[in-house]
This record gives structure tokens, C-alpha cells and sequence, in this order.
């Protein structure tokens, strides 16, 4: 079996992290012998920006549907291209029309890392965020003015898209550690909240042998510290999952390791797997970035393809290289992304 993957570097250190874990994941589709990928790269970002005026070019999103999966590295030149630009331009344009509803963060203290926690013990989660609507929909206005303005802005939780979420926590719970915790704040939040209470009862239903808890976010924020053992899969509305996965991302040690996808689970269109870094332009093409998060999310998308057991050597295989000390600047080591590649690629082997 082949696996077309559209791969866009983008720009700054993507264009450094994307080889790296390619070559990764070629090996592992090497090792395992029942599939290989067919990489086809395109050169959007803001380079390509620069050139034409624009992020992608205008049939970019039909090119990308001809496509298994997305690889995406990072996009952003902030110095010469302004953000807004870069990210809705290539980035949300993508999620939005792939329909890319979920996204998916895991979070997992690795061996050979330093734990800022007080009990640093299993630490290893995976925050399933609904990506499409709750809080950041795009509902609301301003009225009135001086003294009396008002600003609303809606939260807007449809049965279809809380399901959705709620779901796949269940499912990726199954290939885990069959826990869910469900992410609320219904003893403040009145409507929406109470309706994500009892939609997580209804779901849940389905998967009776699955572990199930709600607990409210801000208690949830401080035992993600406290007893972060507790957990293993957490399914969150689009913001509370927005801010759980930076606080899970600063509890791994470096933005530079944590892996991300963006989801469609209806598999109508392709997903697209990136890490949670940008483009670092302060470290750019000087091969010191850290190549784990864009390893890892890799593995994300083995996993998404149906590769566990794969998914599972190639993190080993990143635990090995860490546990062993080779670590790029950002986790206080004095290795380069090179070092550090090979040290995964040995250890796969
Ligand atoms: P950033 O994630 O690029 O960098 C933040 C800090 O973390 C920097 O000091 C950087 O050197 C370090 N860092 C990040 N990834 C690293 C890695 N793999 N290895 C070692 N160190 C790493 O965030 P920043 O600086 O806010 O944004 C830079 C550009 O990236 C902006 O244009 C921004 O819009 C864009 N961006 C793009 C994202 C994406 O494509 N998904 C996500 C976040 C930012
Ligand atoms: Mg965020």
C-alpha cells in the first residue's frame, strides 16, 4: 500500500524538521514493510508569499484533497509577512475547509526529561479539543456605546460537533488507557455547559467499559500538576482544550517536542499533522532545531493511518535518544538536529 502525503515545509525551521522526520518515517515504513509513502512537497508558505502575493495558490486547497494527509511544518515569517497573513492564508485555510474539526494534542513527560512537577510520575495524556465551534465561534457584536457598550460574543455547542469530540476521546481511550475525562464548567456556565454535561452521559453510554469523569476545567487545570496520573484522555470544548494543551505542552519541557493533528475523523478529506512550534525564525537554518515534535506528530499520523505498533517504536525510539542525553539546545543539550535524527534513526532500526 502507497500513502500519497502533501507535504508543506513552510517556512523558518519547518523547512529543517520536515526532512528530518520524513526520513523517520520512511524507515519506520521501511520496517514494518507492508506500506510506503509517496512524498509530494510544495513550497507554500511566505517565501511563495513573496513571490506571488499569495500563501498558496488559488486551486491549493483542490490540489491538497487529491491527497492521503497533510505534513505540515510551520509557517510564519513575522518580519516580513504579518501573521495574520501567513495563518489564515495557508493554515486556517486548511482546517477550515478540510473540515479538520478536531484537534488532537498528547502530552507526556519522556524519560530523560526534567519534570517541573512536584511528583513527576506519569504524566502521558492526550487532550482531544473540539476545533470548530464552542467559545471561538464566530457569533456576537457590539452595541451601544461610552458607558453603556456591550460586548457578546456566543459560545455555540451543536449536538453534531460536541458528539463528534466526544467520540473519538472514546475511541482514541480504546487504544489507551480507557479513560476519559471530560472537560467542564457547568457549575458557572449555564447552558452550554449543563448540554456538554449530558451529552458526555449520552456518548459515553456507547462505551460502557471505558472510564468516564466530568470535572470542572479549573480544578482540571490544577490536578493536571497536582495528580496528573489521573488522566489519560481529555475531551475539551475549543477553548478550555486551547489552554490545557499549552499547559501540557509547558509541562513536557519545550514547545520544541510537542506533536499536534487537525482532524477530519470522517476521513472525507485529508487531515493535517503538525507540530504545536512556529517557524523559530530566531534559531532558523542553523540546524540546532529540535526535529521530536515534528517526529512525533509524525507518529500521530502513523497512528491515524492504523499503525500503532509503529507509532509506538518511533516514540521509543525518541524516549531512547533523550534517556541517552542527546538533546538539541531548547531541552539544554548541546546536540544538533543531525545528532539528534540519527540518534532516532539508530534506535528505530
Ligand atoms: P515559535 O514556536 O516559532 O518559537 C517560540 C520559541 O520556541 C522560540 O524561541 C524558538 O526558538 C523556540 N522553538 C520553537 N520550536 C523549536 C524547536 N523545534 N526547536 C528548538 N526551539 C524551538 O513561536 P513564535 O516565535 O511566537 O512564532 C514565530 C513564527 O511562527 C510566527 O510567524 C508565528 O505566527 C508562527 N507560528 C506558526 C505556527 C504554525 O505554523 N502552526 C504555530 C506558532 C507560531
Ligand atoms: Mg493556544
Amino acid at each position: 500500500k502507497t500513502y500519497r502525503i502533501a507535504v508543506i515545509p513552510g517556512d523558518g525551521i519547518g523547512k529543517e524538521v520536515v526532512p528530518a522526520a520524513i526520513e523517520v518515517l520512511d524507515q519506520a515504513a521501511h520496517l514494518d514493510g507492508s506500506f510506503q509513502f509517496e512524498w509530494t512537497t510544495f513550497p507554500w508558505g511566505c517565501d511563495y508569499y513573496l513571490e506571488t502575493g499569495k500563501m498558496m495558490p488559488d486551486n491549493g486547497i483542490e490540489i491538497l484533497k487529491g491527497y492521503d494527509q497533510i505534513f505540515l511544518g510551520a509557517v510564519g515569517m513575522p518580519n516580513l509577512v504579518p501573521d495574520h497573513i501567513s495563518l489564515w492564508g495557508l493554515l486556517i485555510k486548511i482546517r477550515r475547509e478540510m473540515k479538520q474539526s478536531i484537534n488532537v494534542r498528547p502530552a507526556k513527560l519522556l524519560q530523560g526529561l526534567p519534570s517541573p512537577l512536584r511528583k513527576p510520575n506519569d504524566f502521558d495524556l492526550v487532550v482531544v479539543r473540539e476545533n470548530s465551534e464552542g467559545e471561538y465561534a464566530e457569533s456576537g457584536g457590539r452595541i451601544h456605546s461610552g458607558q453603556d457598550e456591550v460586548a457578546i460574543q456566543n459560545a455555540i455547542f451543536t449536538r453534531k460537533g460536541t458528539e463528534r469530540a466526544m467520540r473519538y476521546a472514546f475511541e482514541i481511550a480504546k487504544t489507551r488507557r480507557q479513560h476519559v475525562t471530560s472537560a467542564t464548567k457547568s457549575n458557572g456556565i449555564t447552558y452550554s455547559m449543563p448540554f456538554w454535561d449530558e451529552v458526555f452521559v449520552q456518548v459515553g453510554k456507547d462505551f460502557k467499559d471505558i472510564g468516564q469523569v466530568s470535572t470542572h476545567i479549573d480544578a482540571l487545570a490544577a490536578f493536571f500538576v497536582m495528580k496528573p496520573e489521573s488522566f489519560d484522555v481529555i475531551v475539551a470544548s475549543n477553548l478550555f482544550g486551547d489552554i490545557l494543551t499549552d499547559l501540557g505542552g509547558a509541562i513536557m519541557g519545550s514547545i520544541g517536542i510537542a506533536p499536534a493533528a487537525n482532524l477530519n475523523i470522517e476521513r472525507q478529506y485529508p487531515s493535517m499533522f503538525e507540530p504545536v512550534h512556529g517557524s523559530a525564525p530566531d534559531i532558523a537554518g542553523q540546524g540546532i532545531a529540535n526535529p521530536l515534535g515534528q517526529i512525533w506528530t509524525g507518529k500521530m499520523m502513523l497512528d491515524f493511518l492504523g499503525y500503532h505498533e509503529l507509532g509506538t517504536r518511533v516514540l521509543n525510539a525518541i524516549e531512547a535518544t533523550l534517556a541517552q542525553g542527546i538533546k538539541t539546545a531548547d531541552l539544554g543539550g548541546t546536540s544538533t538536529l543531525r545528532d539528534v535524527t540519527s540518534a532516532v534513526l539508530n534506535h528505530l532500526r
